[in-house]
């Protein structure tokens, strides 16, 4: 592809995706648009200034349908040849300024093969008119490119590894139930959960059998969850054993929903999709009468579980990444990490020095401008760690992480902490906004990377260094419980 001369005539307006119809790829695919917008060139230049914008990890593509006039003859003409070869729309790959005209998602793969790894972000780019019909070829579109990245391999997809299912996550604090139900979800398995007459959490799918609504729409009523259609009531079993309509014995024998395992503990409602294969996460601290309790994040991340994880036994992002909080800027040589495989995880241990501005010192108990975290962490299979620091104060500071996986592309963090001093020592909310500000240095780089993340390093997707050793570690042992299982990487 040559390049073209600057185009006369105005700029395509960009497409606007309905907020109804937007997926997260599709709010990606506005942020592209957005950028072509601006670029007022022509299309080589279009392709070589968006891979410049992204490159290396960028592939992008061109998606053009009906009849508008390409100004770029060579295009052009591909069009014409290749019109309607892949329905509804015809893709036009560009990468590193080439385009080709592939047919199917097993020609785009093999155009992004060359590459040195499988596919890590796509954006797509509809360099026409906005209109209905392109809108809906651009959403029609994602599948193809879906299909070609799945060819390529090497990342993992959370709800796509059904052995993830056997596993305990927290899903709901348990005072957030006492309101009545609350939905969640949990590996794309949407559940309400709500509490029963002694108290106890549980979780059923949130879709009554009789006419589909949403259980979680519903209320609480001597412990049975009642949907708020026509008055249904459900016990933890997931048994319709009320119909208010009708007398008991007229009950369906086939009126229930699916229910999953549900456990309280520590403060939060846990749920196992199907039988754990471990138990359930803990922490001595959590009994100790020498520590107390305080709640401090519940929240949705757009990240991947892994990425959370492997980040919280990440040394090396602390001098980068924890600028305004704890990190040395001027420190960036990782401390050493010493690990221990587990049979639910790791063990592990690290000293980091830190910087203890004046505002922690009364959360180090420690009065020097340099201080250090002796650091005894656990990772727990597969998306939950205990962040066990000890300062020279003998202050510690646990924290408990859980960065329940959603879907593929969403989290939710339940974060706990633990401390062993008083509340004169140092205040709830001293302690919630120092790690507020630290958990968020870290959300704003983790919601910046892929929500994929390769656990197969044979696949070459990234670049490790010595310090990355518990993320590799992690992605090592994901991999064997996925062989165990009999199951191999799904990736998009
Ligand atoms: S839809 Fe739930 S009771 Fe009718
Ligand atoms: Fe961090």
């Amino acid at each position: 592809m040559t390049p073209q001369t600057q185009q006369s005539s105005a700029p395509p307006a960009p497409v606007r995706l309905s907020l109804d119809t937007l997926t997260q790829r599709n709010i990606e695919l506005m942020a592209a648009l957005e950028h072509v917008e601006a670029a007022r060139h022509s299309w080589a230049e279009r392709i070589r200034g968006f891979c410049r914008k992204f490159a290396p990890e960028v592939i992008c593509g061109m998606l053009s349908c009906g009849d508008a006039a390409d100004p770029e003859r060579e295009s052009d003409k591909g069009r014409q040849r290749h019109r309607g070869s892949v329905s509804p729309a015809l893709l036009l790959l560009g990468l590193r300024g080439e385009v080709a005209y592939p047919r199917s998602p097993r020609q785009v793969a093999a155009r992004l093969r060359p590459r040195a790894g499988p596919l890590s972000s796509l954006v797509l780019l509809c360099y026409s008119a906005p209109s209905a019909s392109r809108l809906a070829a651009v959403v029609a579109l994602v599948p193809v490119v879906d299909s070609a990245r799945a060819l390529e391999g090497g990342t993992m997809l959370v709800t796509q590894q059904p052995v993830l299912r056997r596993f305990w996550y927290a899903a709901v604090p348990l005072s957030h139930l006492q309101d009545g139900p609350r939905p969640f979800t949990l590996l794309n398995t949407t559940m309400v959960l709500f509490l029963d007459a002694e108290g106890r959490p549980a979780a059923l799918a949130d879709r009554c059998c009789h006419r589909t609504a949403q259980l979680s729409k519903g209320s609480t009523a001597e412990g049975l969850l009642v949907c708020g259609y026509h008055g249904w009531a459900y016990n933890r079993t997931g048994h319709c054993v009320r119909i208010p309509q009708a007398d008991a014995q007229s009950i369906p024998a086939d009126a229930q929903v699916p229910a999953y395992r549900c456990a309280a503990h520590h403060g939060y409602a846990w749920v196992a999709l199907e039988d754990p294969l471990l138990p359930l996460p803990d922490t001595p601290e959590a009994q100790d009468p020498q520590f107390r309790r305080i709640d401090q994040f519940y929240e949705v991340w757009q990240c991947a579980s892994l990425r959370f994880l492997e980040n919280a036994f990440d040394n090396a992002h602390f001098a980068f990444v924890h600028t305004r909080t704890f990190g040395q800027g001027d420190q960036p040589t990782p401390s050493k990490y010493a690990l221990w495989p587990t049979a639910w995880g790791f063990d592990s241990e690290t000293i980091v020095p830190v910087h203890n501005p004046p505002h922690a010192v009364r959360i180090t108990g420690d009065p020097h401008p340099v201080t250090t975290r002796h650091l005894r962490n656990k990772w727990f299979l597969p998306f939950t760690r205990v962040f066990h620091a000890t300062y020279p104060s003998g202050r510690q500071h646990i924290i408990m992480h859980c960065a329940t996986p959603i879907d593929d592309r969403t989290m939710q963090l339940c974060q706990w902490l633990y401390r062993n001093d008083t509340e004169a020592d140092c205040a709830t909310a001293e302690l919630i906004a120092w790690d507020r500000a630290i958990v968020d240095e870290d959300r704003a780089i983790l919601e910046a990377t892929e929500y994929d993340v390769c656990i197969d390093t044979r696949h070459g997707v990234e670049c490790h260094m010595a310090s990355d050793q518990p993320g590799l570690l992690m992605r090592q042992r994901l991999l064997e419980v996925l062989h165990t299982y009999g199951e191999t990487e799904v990736h998009r």
